[in-house]
């Protein structure tokens, strides 16, 4: 049977002609929902416009529930990403830094890391991507919104989506919020990388790779994954400027400049700061080199097999990584596609502080 659309989602859908006026009843399942959404091909795997972002429609299922059935409580600490500016960087740093004295995380591999006296990381056999919950994207290492719920506090979790597919409580409850964003051209190239690698393991229902330059072109437009990016970054970016003793606004770059720095960032946002003596004997530095892009990608755990995620999308594992370095669209992108992305950046970026 197809699954039903919560009530509250099918009163309010913003922008996107939803069967909800007057003389139509609201969508009652997700596939009736989805087809009253704009749609886009071109990607990887068609886009449909939900409240002004493109999303997946595979998880569609997953993804508008968050509103109405995660509830955020005072000391949860989210990850919020944009895809591909880092995510599985930021969750490999941040489980380092909160289980570093063992013992507070939720997952199994976390005590046993404990008894065994490992870091947690090491021994976990467990994708950074799976370490962390992920609120739209359940595995079968963290579970589900439902299995979110039963974690017991302090919740250490992740999100692609924008604020405003959070619960608004996000923005009252006293959670904080690590923002991570990048170099947009840079995502770019990601992302476009990522999308056609899922090709080449037969894992979409599109045939041929996506062009460079129409992948380009689309991420100018907004039409990429959880785009347009700038909506993304931007909703963050001013809620970080309003309230930044909770929501901690990164840059892939920042991180890449001065790494110590910021995991002595996080772990003092986290409200657990490194004592003097561990930062004598250089527990910074080490949380640095475990989750550093040569030791994560040479981890077994982190070469082979497959992510499973909310979407029936399996992703490889070793995906994740793929090069870890600022600057590789000069390696890809024309001039022309380079002045694109500028002319966007300046055009929507224009007034708010955030360059890059
Ligand atoms: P590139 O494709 O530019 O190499 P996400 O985790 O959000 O999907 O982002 C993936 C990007 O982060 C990829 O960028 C990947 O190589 C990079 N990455 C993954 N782990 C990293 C690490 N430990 N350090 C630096 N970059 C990392």
């Amino acid at each position: 049977m197809a699954a039903q659309v919560p009530s509250e989602s099918s009163k309010n859908d913003g922008d996107t002609k939803t069967k909800t006026s007057a003389d139509e009843s609201p969508p009652e399942t997700y596939s009736d929902l989805i087809s009253t959404l704009p749609v886009r091909g071109g990607w990887v795997m068609p886009l449909v416009l939900y409240q002004n972002y493109w999303l997946n429609p595979a998880r569609l299922k997953h993804i508008i529930p968050v509103k109405e059935h995660y509830k955020p409580r005072s000391d949860d600490i989210i990850l919020a990403t944009y895809p591909k500016c880092g995510t599985t960087w930021l969750k490999a740093l941040s489980f380092a830094i909160t289980t570093r004295n063992h013992g507070r995380h939720t997952f199994a591999a976390a005590a046993a890391a404990a008894a065994a006296d490992h870091p947690p990381l090491l021994i976990t056999q467990l994708h950074p991507q799976e370490l962390v919950a992920h609120l739209e994207t359940p595995n079968p290492a963290a579970g589900d919104l439902a299995a979110i719920e039963k974690l017991p506090s302090p919740r250490l979790l992740a999100t692609h989506l924008p604020l405003s597919l959070l619960p608004p409580a996000i923005s009252t409850c006293g959670c904080r919020v690590v923002y991570l964003c990048r170099q947009p051209k840079d995502v770019s190239i990601s992302l476009w990388h990522f999308g056609n690698g899922m090709l080449r393991g037969g894992r979409t229902t599109r045939s041929s790779p996506v062009q460079l330059d129409a992948s380009v072109s689309m991420f100018c437009e907004g039409i990429s994954p959880f785009g347009p990016f700038w909506e993304h970054y931007l909703e963050y970016w001013k809620e970080s400027l309003a309230r930044p003793q909770h929501i901690l606004f990164l840059k892939y770059e920042e991180i890449v400049s001065d790494p110590v720095k910021i995991v002595e960032t996080l772990a003092g946002f986290f409200a657990v700061p490194f004592t003097e003596e561990e930062k004598r004997i250089g527990v910074p530095e080490e949380v640095v080199r475990l989750c550093s892009f040569e030791v994560l990608s040479g981890l077994e755990s982190n070469r082979s097999g497959d992510v499973t995620r909310g979407d029936d999308l399996v992703i490889g594992k070793s995906m994740f990584f793929r090069k870890g370095k600022v600057g590789d669209w000069e390696n890809h992108m024309s001039k022309e596609m380079s002045e694109k992305v500028d002319d966007v950046l300046k055009d929507k970026f224009k007034g708010s502080g955030l360059v890059f």
